[in-house]
């Protein structure tokens, strides 16, 4: 367990799945949480998990796709807690669809907020770090699909690609200011999100993905909270630029066989479920569409 006493973490997307899992991890850890979200109800069932491990936290209500608000944000997080030590840009969205029907405003929404909002995540947390003077650590949430992609997933993998890319770059221009930043590419991860992309458990889709697993279960988010807390604690002082796959062995084992024929009954029973993941996030259409 890293001791991030003293350290205050920005998290954007911190209301639920990996980042409601990463603000517990570094809270058990002594870090002060800053939640950075859209949905403040989410926001507010994190804040209350983190102040169980006697920390502060703090909700911002924050779009990231948006430059002011991500100041903002940023700004408030020093102001109200002291510092901004540690970056987790984790806040992402999943719109999948056909080349031929993908809608301008589904591919803009991905661009805008999983690779948009990283960007201005990382500049504003970068610029305050380098304005402290004393370092800092960034970590950001590329995917697996990042490697991998299918006739569906194309859109979120490219996003997901530049993040890990643009990962590569910041840590040349960030290493000389003493700021580590790395990526990690979760597999399928245990959340709302890959719930209503893959379905419940038991189903079609969730039983083959968990069947071509070599560790033979889906990941939680606590499993990725684990790898941020090594990448932004002490253990990690010459890490920067990397990115790390924590999939559970299933890149390596089913290779290719992620890349679904659209036809077949698995590709159509991913197609039903894509649809499903765009209506979940309908709901936070019209906060998504604040900016
Ligand atoms: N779950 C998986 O299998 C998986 C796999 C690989 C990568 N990821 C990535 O991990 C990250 C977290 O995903 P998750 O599975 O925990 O999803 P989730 O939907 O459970 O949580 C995402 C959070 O981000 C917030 N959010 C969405 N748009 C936002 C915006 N514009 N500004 C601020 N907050 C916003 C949502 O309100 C939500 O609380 C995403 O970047 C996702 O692409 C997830």
């Amino acid at each position: 367990m890293a001791d991030l006493a003293g350290k205050v973490a920005f998290i954007t997307g911190a209301g639920s799945g990996i980042g409601q899992g990463t603000a517990v991890r570094l809270a058990r850890d002594g870090a002060d949480i800053c939640i950075a979200e859209i949905d403040l109800d989410g926001a507010e069932e994190t804040a209350s998990m983190v102040r169980e491990f006697g920390r502060s936290a703090q909700i911002v209500r924050c779009n990231v796709a948006s430059k002011d608000q991500v100041q903002e944000a940023a700004d408030a997080c020093i102001g109200e807690l002291g510092s901004l030590d540690i970056a987790v840009a984790n806040a992402g969205v999943g719109r999948g669809g056909s080349v031929l029907e993908m809608e301008l405003k589904d591919w803009q929404d991905q661009v805008d907020i999983n690779l948009t909002g990283v960007f201005l995540t990382v500049q504003a947390a970068a610029q305050r770090m380098v304005a402290a003077g004393n370092g800092g650590r960034i970590v950001c949430i590329s995917s697996l699909a990042a490697l991998n992609t299918n006739a569906l997933m194309w859109s979120y993998s490219a996003t997901k690609a530049g993040v890990a890319m643009m990962v590569r770059g910041w840590a040349a221009d960030l290493g000389p200011h003493g700021i580590n930043i790395n990526a990690i590419g979760p597999g399928v991860i245990d959340t709302p999100l890959a719930h209503a992309l893959a379905g419940d458990d038991g189903g079609p889709i969730r039983t083959a993905l968990e069947a071509s697993t070599p560790l033979g279960r889906e990941g939680r988010p606590s499993d990725i909270a684990g790898l941020i807390s090594f990448l932004v604690g002490p253990d990690a002082d010459f890490m920067t630029g990397s990115y790390l796959l924590m999939d559970g062995g299933i890149r390596n084992a089913a290779g290719g066989r992620l890349v679904e024929d659209p036809e077949s009954e698995i590709g159509q029973e991913r197609a039903r479920h894509m649809q499903a993941g765009m209506e979940r996030t309908a709901r936070l259409q019209p906060l998504i569409d604040q900016r």
